[in-house]
């Protein structure tokens, strides 16, 4: 296809995939363009794609390409004959193919902390709605005083963690990846073990990537040690959880509550036997605010522009 250039500057015209099957907020998607328009970038919008052959043909002729959790697997970096960079707008990047694109000297980015508050507003939201009956006028229990475990405390766990304080909860909180005293000056008690996590909150906040090691790392132990009224909050990924596990625990403890915003393959299973006792969301939402799709929208648009003209590569993940 013959390359179009700008009348700006004459040089030939970048050409900028935003694909998108979870599109983002009108106001971001907005932004986006205008970021691109500012500096003289075509883009090109694939919301709301059903097919991933119109992801294959959107993408054969872009040089970047913006996506939230669709899936960039080799067969989409390989038709993607231009492509110099590919920016993940939030934090998890499990759906690129890193190696695929490391092969084709693709640069993979993500945005880290741009739409964390909304996941971890919506994983306290989570606890709430289950606490109060789901809003039906019974009578529910408090947050206060009650232990929450942050299991990662990163970007996201940070957010649940003060949130967690405002609520007056006890909050402890494992990573291996952060300094004991980083989590000291915030008010939380750090854990040194999972296991130990686990045992000693009523609430674990999961905030774990999906990868090859944490993948269905959250077992039947794990869940069967923590205190009455167990209850595990999911706004990571469904790839973390035993489902296995998961079903016995559900099966033996008539306590155990489960909610995530990430349908687990066995949700029709958990709806039919242990409704009341676990919440899901129509479609997973913890980063769909206005806020956080501007926030990690306009942050991609920029990351891109930064790349192309200042050849910045903060963030890249590859
Ligand atoms: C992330 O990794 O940033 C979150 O899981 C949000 O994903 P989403 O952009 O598909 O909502």
């Amino acid at each position: 296809m013959a390359k179009v250039y700008s009348p700006l500057n004459l040089k030939p015209m970048k050409k900028i995939l935003v694909a998108t099957e979870k599109p983002f907020a009108a106001v971001a998607a907005e932004g986006i363009k205008k970021v691109f328009a500012e500096a003289g970038y075509e883009v090109v919008m694939l919301e709301k794609y059903t097919e991933t052959a119109d992801f294959l043909k959107a993408v054969a002729d872009v040089d970047g390409l913006i996506i939230r959790s669709d899936n960039v697997s080799a067969e989409v970096v390989n038709a993607a004959q231009n492509l110099k960079i590919v920016v993940r707008a939030g934090a998890g990047y499990d759906n690129i193919d890193l190696d695929a694109c490391t092969q084709k000297g693709v640069v993979a980015m993500n945005t880290p902390g741009q739409n964390s508050n909304a996941v971890a507003e919506l994983a306290i939201g989570l606890m709430l709605y289950n606490i109060r009956k789901r809003f039906d006028g019974s009578s529910g229990t408090e947050l206060r005083d009650k232990k929450i475990g942050i299991h990662a405390y990163g970007n996201v766990g940070r957010y649940v963690a003060a949130i967690a304080k405002g609520f007056g909860m006890n909050v402890y909180a494992h990573d291996p990846f952060v300094k004991k005293e980083d989590i000291e000056k915030d008010g939380v008690t750090p854990v040194f073990s999972v296991s130990e996590l686990y045992k000693t909150c009523q609430y674990i906040s999961l905030h774990i990537p999906a990868n090859d090691k944490t993948k269905k790392s959250i077992n039947y132990e794990l869940l069967k040690s923590m205190p009455k009224g167990g209850t595990l909050v999911n706004t990571a990924r469904k790839e973390v959880i035993d489902e296995e596990g998961l079903l016995k625990v559900m099966q033996e403890r008539t306590d155990f509550c489960y909610l995530s915003d990430l349908a687990p393959d066995c949700k029709d299973e958990m709806l039919e036997k242990y409704a009341g006792r676990v919440v899901f969301t129509a479609k997973k939402m913890g980063a769909q605010t206005s806020e956080a799709n501007i926030n990690a929208g306009l942050a991609a648009a920029r990351q891109i522009v930064k790349f192309f003209e200042k050849g910045d590569k903060t963030f890249q993940v590859n």
